[in-house]
C-alpha cells in the first residue's frame, strides 16, 4: 500500500501535529505493509491558483504554472492512502496547503450537463479512476476541536464526499513541544502508535480507539494554566504592543481602546 503524507505545517519536521502522524504510521508499518513518501509543503515551490482554467480548457489536465504542483499531484494520484498532517490554522488548513488543494482543479472535469449528482450537491467529477483512502491529522491549540475543525470537516466532505475521510484531530497541540509536558505527550503518542498498528490491520479505527487518542491531555484550568505560561510573556509587557497599536489606528482616523 502506498502511503502519501502531505505534511502541511509551516514548521516543518518540528510540528506538533507530524509527532502524531508519525507514530501512527510507523504503527502501520508494524501490521501492513506500506511503502511511505511524505512531502512537506513549506519546502516546496507552490504557487496560488491563477484562477485562469486553463488546466480545463486551452492546456487540458496541466496547470499553466510550471511549479512543484505537478509532482504532488502525481503522487496523489498514484497513492492509496494520503494523510494531510497540518495544524489548524484560523479554523482551515494553512494557506500553502490550501493553495496545493485549489491547485489540483486539472484532476477534475468542469462539464456539468449529464452530472446529476454533482449538478445538486456542487461539485465537479474526477477524471481519473485512481481512488485513494484519506486521513487526516491535525493539532490545535484550543481546548475543544468539535466546532473548531467543522470548516475543515465541511470542506473535506466535499472534495472527499461524505464521510469518505477519517479525522485524528486533537487539542492541546502546542504541548506537544513543551518539555514540562512530555510525559503525558509520550503516552498519547504511544496509544497514537497503537492506533497506527490498527488501521493498519483492520482499514478502520474503533470507536473506542479514536476517542482515546482525541481525548483531552490535561483539565480544562490545568491546560489553560500551562498554555498560558509557555508563551514567556507577561500581561503587561503583551499590553505595551497593544498601545502601540492603539495609536497607529487613531493616527488613521478611527478611536478604539483594549478590550482585554
Ligand atoms: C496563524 C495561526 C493560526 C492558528 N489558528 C488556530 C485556530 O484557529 N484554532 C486553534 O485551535 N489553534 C490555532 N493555532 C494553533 C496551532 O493550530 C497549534 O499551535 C498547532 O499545534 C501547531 O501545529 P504544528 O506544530 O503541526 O504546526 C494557530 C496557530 C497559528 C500560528
Amino acid at each position: 500500500m502506498k502511503v502519501l503524507i502531505i505534511n502541511g505545517s509551516p514548521r516543518g519536521e518540528n510540528s506538533n501535529t507530524m509527532k502524531v502522524t508519525r507514530a501512527f504510521v510507523q504503527g502501520m508499518s508494524e501490521s501492513a505493509d506500506i511503502e511511505v513518501e511524505t512531502v512537506t509543503v513549506k519546502d516546496l515551490k507552490i504557487e496560488p491558483c491563477l484562477g485562469c482554467f486553463c488546466c480545463w480548457s486551452k492546456t487540458p489536465g496541466k496547470c499553466v504554472i510550471k511549479d512543484d504542483v505537478r509532482s504532488v499531484t502525481l503522487k496523489i494520484l498514484s497513492s492509496d492512502l494520503v494523510i494531510y498532517s497540518f495544524p489548524l490554522f484560523y479554523y482551515s488548513v494553512p494557506g500553502k496547503l490550501k493553495a496545493l488543494i485549489e491547485r489540483q482543479l486539472p484532476t477534475v472535469a468542469p462539464f456539468m450537463e449529464g452530472q446529476r449528482d454533482y449538478l445538486v450537491n456542487g461539485g465537479h467529477p474526477p477524471r481519473f479512476t485512481a481512488k485513494h483512502k484519506t486521513i487526516l491529522i491535525s493539532t490545535c491549540g484550543f481546548y475543544p476541536t468539535d466546532k473548531s475543525y467543522d470548516a475543515i470537516r465541511a470542506q473535506f466532505s466535499m472534495i472527499c464526499g461524505e464521510g469518505n475521510f477519517m479525522e485524528i484531530f486533537l487539542g492541546e497541540g502546542e504541548l506537544f513541544s513543551r518539555r514540562v509536558t512530555q510525559r503525558r505527550c509520550q503516552a498519547r503518542l504511544e496509544a497514537v502508535h497503537d492506533a497506527g498498528v490498527e488501521y493498519g490491520r483492520d482499514g478502520e479505527l474503533s470507536e473506542a480507539t479514536h476517542e482515546k487518542i482525541c481525548s483531552h491531555l490535561y483539565p480544562p484550568t490545568m491546560y489553560a494554566h500551562l498554555a498560558d505560561v509557555g508563551w514567556g510573556i507577561t500581561m503587561e509587557d503583551f499590553r505595551k504592543s497593544d498601545e502601540e497599536t492603539i495609536k497607529e489606528v487613531e493616527a488613521l482616523g478611527k478611536k478604539i481602546d483594549l478590550i482585554y
